[in-house]
């Protein structure tokens, strides 16, 4: 079973009460619930992690290789600023999807650029927590397809 790590970033364990009228009132619990479920529906082995610190994201893309097969990430802010991410993931060289709730092209300006969308298979945003299934979606059929 292909296994996929789904690695949120800063300030997204505040989901739930952070703008909700931006981000939705689903925690970051329950999207992951609903991740790993989805994931034993369509027969991927989801695995989750948050955190607020750029290096502790760094190691977590790093670990993944030979461990994980695809990577779903929300890198939060850290996504318009971080050059060192966008480097983990084509050091990695596992397929990535870069997820966002909101429709960041629809918002500040600074939010447009994603350095992490030069590196990714594809980019999911504006879409809320459904956001997440759709990308699990994307991947499976980009590591199985039909
Ligand atoms: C976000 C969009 C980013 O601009 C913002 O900094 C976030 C959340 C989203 O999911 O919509 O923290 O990644």
């Amino acid at each position: 079973m292909n296994r996929v790590l789904i690695l949120n970033g800063p300030n997204l364990n505040l989901l739930g009460t952070r703008q909700p009228e931006v981000y939705g009132a689903t925690t970051l619990a329950m999207i992951e619930d609903a991740c790993r479920a989805h994931g034993e529906t369509i027969g991927l082995n989801v695995t989750c992690l948050q955190s607020n610190h750029e290096g502790v994201m760094i190691d977590a893309i790093h670990a993944a290789k030979g461990t994980q097969d695809g990577l779903i990430i929300n890198a939060g802010a850290y996504t318009h600023t971080s050059i060192a991410l966008m480097d983990a993931v084509s050091s990695v060289a596992i397929p990535t999807i870069e997820v966002h709730l909101s429709n960041i092209h629809a918002r500040e300006e600074f939010r447009h650029r994603s350095y992490l969308a030069r590196v990714a298979l594809g980019q999911i945003c504006g879409f809320g927590a459904v956001g997440y299934h759709l990308a699990l979606d994307a991947l499976k059929a980009h590591l199985e397809p039909t």
